[in-house]
């Protein structure tokens, strides 16, 4: 049967499912004053670009969550290339759930997913599943000027009307439980290298879709894509570093 399913279509076999890159997780990863670690928790895993670079470099268990098993697959498939299956476990679940399921996390990674179930939300969920003084890095889409050009503001006002400035996620992060300890913005070329430089092209060809739920999502893609390059730097992916208070 043909598969539908813009999600799997506009993504299969990539290795980034959002902005980000290697080359960031490693240096926000030794900004942290410790690096060892024994409860890895990775929310929102994707297809664990992230996860491979924390279980490589710290050589523990990382438990990897996402709520859509085939990403969950795709990970498992490349660690066991990797030779590091022994040090990735994967759970199908909902990353609301983290404090059901783990109660002594020292350090809590999630890359470009918090969104998904609000940023202050998703702090506040987690912050009991972390151990005193334990870590949380969390990226998140934010303001990076009060100068926004007025077509970036439409998008966002329906796309992500959320979206807070950098000092106003500090505040979220310190209300939710946290001492923040540092904040790093990714590269413009982490949004485009390996993720908006695949999407546009497959987009292109999706917009030609017979389904519309994928042409539409096809075109929503193209879009963002779009916004992103005349954004003048107003927005950006930011991560928070932050320590359990
Ligand atoms: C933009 S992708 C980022 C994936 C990965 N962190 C990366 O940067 O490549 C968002 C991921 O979050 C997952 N996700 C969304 N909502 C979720 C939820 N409530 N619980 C668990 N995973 C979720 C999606 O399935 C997807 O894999």
């Amino acid at each position: 049967m043909d598969n539908y399913n813009p999600i799997d279509l506009m993504f299969v076999g990539m290795e980034k499912l959002g902005p980000g890159s290697n080359a960031h997780t490693l240096h926000v990863l030794r900004l942290l004053p410790k690096q060892q670690f024994h409860v890895i928790v990775d929310a929102g895993c994707g297809a664990g670009r992230q996860t491979m670079v924390l279980a490589k470099e710290l050589g523990t268990l990382v438990h990897a969550i996402d709520s859509y098993e085939p990403f969950l697959n795709d990970l498992m498939r490349r660690v066991k290339e990797a030779r590091i299956g022994h040090l990735v476990q994967t759970h199908c679940m909902d990353m609301k759930d983290i404090p059901g399921v783990f109660q002594h996390i020292d350090l809590l990674w999630s890359e470009g997913v918090a969104y998904n179930i609000g940023f202050s939300n998703a702090l506040t969920t987690w912050v009991p599943a972390i151990n005193p003084d334990g870590f949380a890095v969390v990226s998140e889409l934010s303001w990076l000027r009060e100068q926004v050009p007025n077509a970036v503001r439409e998008f966002f006002l329906s796309g992500y009307p959320d979206m807070k400035s950098i000092r106003q996620n500090i505040s979220i992060a310190e209300n939710a439980g946290y001492r923040v300890l540092t904040n790093y913005t990714i590269s413009r070329e982490a949004w485009v290298e390996g993720y908006y430089e695949v999407l546009k092209p497959r987009a292109n060809v999706l917009l030609n879709h017979p389904d519309s739920s994928v042409r539409d999502f096809a075109a929503e893609t193209i879009k963002e894509i779009e916004i992103f390059r005349c954004s003048e730097d107003s927005y950006g992916y930011v991560f928070y570093v932050l320590q359990r208070a």
